[in-house]
C-alpha cells in the first residue's frame, strides 16, 4: 500500500486549487509528474464541458484519458488558455528547474503556448537559489559530439529516450546566473531543451504548505 506523505497532501491541495482555475471550453496544457497526478482527478471531478487538453507525456495522457479528460494532438491547437505543471525547484523571483521526469522539452513548448502558465508544488520546491542539476534533452543526432562539447559537467541520465527520441542528460555544474546558463545551453545546436524556465514564462505559483495553499503571482 502506498503511504500518503505530508508532501502528497501539499501537492494535492495545490493541484486542487489550480484545477479550480479551469473553466468550460478552455484549452488546457497538462504537465507531468506526481503533483499533476493529483491535478488530473481534481480536474475530471469538476465535470467541465468542452475542454480540449494536450498532455506533456505519455503517462499524463494515459491517466487523463482514463479519467475521461479529452486529450488531443498538440498539432490541432495553436494556443492554450492555461497550462498547469509541477516543478523541481522554484526561486522567489520565479525561475524554475523542471525535467525531473525528463519531460521538459514538451513541458516548455506547452508552457510557451499558454496564456497562463500555473506551477503547482509542495513546500519542498521553493529554494533561495537554484541548486540543480538542470535536466537537458539533447538531439539524438550527433549526441556524442554534443556531450563532448558540453564537457564533464553534463552527465547522461540512465533513462529511455524521450518521446521525441531525444537523449536525456543533466547539467551538474554551477548554475550561478540562470539566465546566463540558459543562454549558454541554448547556444549549443545539440541541445534541444534545458530545464531552466524563466520567470517570464510563469504566471502563478501555487505552493501547498501544511493544510493551505500559498498563491504567488509571478507574471500578471
Ligand atoms: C517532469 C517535471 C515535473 O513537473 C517535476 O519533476 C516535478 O515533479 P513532481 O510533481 O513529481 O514533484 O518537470 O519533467
Amino acid at each position: 500500500m502506498r503511504v500518503v506523505t505530508g508532501a502528497d497532501t501539499e501537492k494535492k491541495l495545490a493541484a486542487e486549487a489550480a484545477a479550480g482555475l479551469v473553466e468550460d471550453g478552455m484549452t488546457v496544457g497538462l504537465g507531468t509528474g506526481s503533483t499533476i497526478a493529483f491535478l488530473l482527478p481534481a480536474l475530471a471531478a469538476r465535470g467541465l464541458s468542452g475542454l480540449r487538453c494536450v498532455a506533456t507525456s505519455v503517462a499524463t495522457e494515459e491517466q487523463a484519458r482514463g479519467l475521461g479528460l479529452p486529450v488531443e494532438d498538440f498539432d490541432r491547437l495553436q494556443r492554450l488558455d492555461i497550462a498547469i505543471d509541477g516543478t523541481d525547484e522554484v526561486t522567489p523571483d520565479g525561475w524554475l528547474i523542471k525535467g525531473g521526469g525528463g519531460a521538459h522539452l514538451r513541458e516548455k513548448i506547452v508552457a510557451a503556448a499558454a496564456a497562463r502558465f500555473v506551477v503547482v508544488a509542495d513546500s519542498s520546491k521553493p529554494v533561495a537559489e537554484l541548486r540543480g542539476p538542470v535536466p537537458l534533452e539533447l538531439f539524438r543526432f550527433g549526441a556524442a559530439s554534443t556531450l563532448a562539447r558540453l564537457g564533464p559537467e553534463v552527465v547522461l541520465r540512465d533513462v529511455p529516450p524521450s518521446p521525441d527520441r531525444g537523449v536525456i542528460a543533466d547539467y551538474r555544474g554551477e548554475i550561478g546566473n540562470p539566465a546566463a546558463l540558459a543562454a549558454r545551453l541554448e547556444a549549443d545546436p545539440g541541445v534541444a531543451a534545458h530545464g531552466l524556465f524563466p520567470p517570464a514564462l510563469v504566471s502563478e505559483l501555487f505552493v501547498g504548505r501544511g493544510n493551505g495553499v500559498e498563491r504567488t503571482t509571478i507574471r500578471a
